[in-house]
């Protein structure tokens, strides 16, 4: 291995990715050739039109989903080799996903909603949830369910779900997308000061170029290629 010190120094690092889908006759190849590497605690912006393949990529990253071929590896460790039990434990211990449109349970509160990753991985650690209720700004909120709160509400709900566990890397897919300017604001602001609290590192999708030149790196994907 001629680059031993660099695997140290990534969070992530994705190798010659490759994912296609099968279409009835035909296979689509939704993604070629990707190679990308995410040091602690930097913010990726991921760009790219409608159709280009940016949420199957943040899929493959966060080991929610197998690439066709190509290495993924998360601290080191080799996502694209591991048992549907051992990607869930990742995925619980080291890294953060928040969907475009929230993915909250219903029938959990705010609180019982932010905590519910420590409850699969049986812990508890009331301070951490309260510590993120307050920074998300929904301490007066706690008690409420899913559909008593406004998108932005939601969309903080989801982030403060994302960070509880304190994953090395959080993945937002087009976080802001179903917000209006002053809440997509509100959470773009919150996601860069837990960046910066806890080192975070961010990769994000996004529509949005106020946004992507925050980011200390934009890469666009075009036809399932990184340019
Ligand atoms: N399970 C699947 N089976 C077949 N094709 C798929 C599947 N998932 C995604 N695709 C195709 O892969 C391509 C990329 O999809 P993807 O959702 O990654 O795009 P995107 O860049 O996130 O687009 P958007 O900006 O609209 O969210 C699309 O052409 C889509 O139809
Ligand atoms: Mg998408």
């Amino acid at each position: 291995m001629n680059n031993m010190q660099n695997n140290e120094s990534h969070v992530l690092e994705a190798h010659q990715i490759h994912k296609s889908f099968q279409l009835e006759e035909n296979q689509i190849d939704v993604l070629k050739n990707i190679n990308l590497s995410v040091k602690p605690g930097e913010f990726v912006a991921i760009m790219g039109k409608s159709g280009s393949g940016k949420s199957t990529l943040l899929s493959l990253l966060a080991g929610l989903d197998h690439p066709s071929s190509g290495q993924i590896k998360l601290n080191g460790d080799d996502l694209t080799h591991m048992s549907e039990e051992q990607l869930a434990l990742k995925r619980q211990s080291d890294i953060g996903f928040v969907f475009q449109s929230f993915h909250l349970i219903p029938t959990l509160s705010v609180r019982e909603n932010i905590e519910f990753p420590l409850s699969i991985a049986r812990q508890q650690d009331v301070g951490r949830v309260t510590e993120l209720l307050t920074a998300v700004e929904l301490t007066h909120r706690a008690n409420s369910f899913p559909h008593q709160l406004s998108g932005g509400e939601k969309q903080r709900t989801a982030i403060a779900r994302a960070l509880v566990a304190m994953p090395q890397i959080l993945f937002a897919d087009e976080p802001t997308g179903n917000l209006d300017e002053k809440n997509a604001d509100q959470v773009l602001q919150l996601l860069l000061n837990l960046q910066k609290a806890f080192n975070t590192a961010l990769v994000v999708v996004t529509h949005d170029p106020g946004l992507a030149q925050l980011a200390d790196r934009t890469i666009t994907i075009i036809d399932g290629e990184l340019v």
